[in-house]
């Protein structure tokens, strides 16, 4: 089969690879019939993840169909379209009884494309397939579901519901590249009075326009924090949410939150970064951190197809499996290529 070799940090090749096989009786083979590419990607081809060594094929995100199954895989059957998810689930350790399966301490977590071979194949391995793997609704196209592999539950989960989002608030979004526009998304499931997206490129701010903020920020020549404060009558937001990843804008998302707000931080984060407290101590603030966990995959899948949440808006631009460099090259440049989500299919 052809796959994205990852060949150590900037470089990577559509090239010849071992189909995978069974290994585990609870893997699955599925044969991926879409595909897309993470910004987690570009840091890890930046070699911002070393976890991610040489020869690794990228991807966590996908839906396909079912090829093969082991022995011990009880609700998965061969010819079944599943959505892959970006994380995988045991089933069975602490965490994944609690629903936290990002922290699975049983094998799974974030290991597609990180640590075991990822889903930018023509075939991937599944571990922990009847618990890692949701089935497509009947009627469902393969690129709105592939937009909750990642995207959708990340931006909800670490952003809206972590941030506690309730009606009537005012969320500001800091970053409105597709987690942040998934979080922009999210948090108007709950009719909060404004969202405000701030970005540094007004492509993703005219994005940010049609996924439902209201109130749109230039960070490079406005002042989100007045803009905010003539919001709020001089308090702030009642959410912040941080989905960039760097100290400056996990700071301005600190700064941002009114007394008694919520800030939540989804941007993953290669530096440490000061945390005022010597002014947020009397700010009765509460911050929250998170790796997603997709816990709200099956909620999201029922919003997808009741066409309360329009997936396939992300999705920019459509490439076959064999264009995946061309892929990488869009998405890599999406200030000028306007890229939130490409697809790659099987031809
Ligand atoms: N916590 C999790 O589980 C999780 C999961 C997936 C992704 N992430 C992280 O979420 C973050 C966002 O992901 P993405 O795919 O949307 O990334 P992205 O790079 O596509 O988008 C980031 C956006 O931030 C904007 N930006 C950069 N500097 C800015 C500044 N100073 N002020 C305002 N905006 C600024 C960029 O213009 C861009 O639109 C990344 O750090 C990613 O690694 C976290
Ligand atoms: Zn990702
Ligand atoms: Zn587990």
């Amino acid at each position: 089969m052809k796959a994205l070799v990852y060949h150590g940090p900037g470089a990577k090749a559509w090239e010849e690879a071992p189909k995978p096989e069974i290994i585990g009786d609870t893997d699955a083979i599925v044969r991926v019939d879409a595909v897309t590419i993470c910004g987690t990607d570009l840091h890890i081809l930046k070699g911002d993840v070393p976890a991610v060594t040489a020869g690794r094929i990228l991807g966590h995100e996908a839906v396909g169909t079912v090829d093969a199954v082991g022995a011990g895989v009880k609700t998965v059957k061969v010819g079944d379209r599943v959505l892959v998810s970006c994380i995988t689930a045991c089933g069975a350790c602490r965490f994944c009884r609690d629903g936290r399966y990002g922290q699975c301490l049983g094998g799974g977590g974030w290991i597609l494309g990180h640590k075991i071979d990822g889903t930018q194949a023509e075939f991937v391995r599944i571990p922990f397939a009847d618990t890692s793997t949701y089935q497509v609704p009947a009627g469902a196209n393969d690129e709105q579901i592939l937009m909750l592999a990642d995207i959708l539950p990340t931006g909800y989960e670490v952003g809206v519901l972590n941030g506690a989002v309730q009606p009537g608030d005012v969320v500001a979004v800091v970053g409105a590249g597709p987690i942040g526009l998934a979080a922009i998304m999210g948090a108007r499931l709950f009719s909060p009075s404004h969202v405000v997206a701030i970005d540094l490129a007004d492509t993703r701010l005219d994005a940010a326009k049609q996924f439902g903020a209201d109130v749109v920020v230039n960070n490079s020549r406005e002042d989100a924090g007045a803009i905010i404060a003539e919001l709020t009558g001089g308090l702030g937001a009642d959410v912040s949410i941080e989905a960039v990843g760097t100290p400056a804008t996990f700071d301005q998302a600190v700064r941002l939150a009114r007394p008694g707000g919520h800030i939540a931080n989804i941007g993953v984060h290669g530096e440490p970064t000061t945390l005022h407290l010597e002014e947020l101590w009397s700010r009765n603030i509460t911050l929250t951190t998170g790796l997603v966990d997709t816990y709200t995959t099956p909620t999201l899948l029922r919003l997808v197809m009741s066409q309360q949440l329009d997936a396939s808006r992300f999705v920019t631009h459509h490439f076959t499996l064999d264009q995946f460099e061309e892929a990488y090259d869009v998405f890599a440049h999406a200030g000028d290529t306007g890229a939130l989500k490409v697809v790659l299919s099987r031809a």
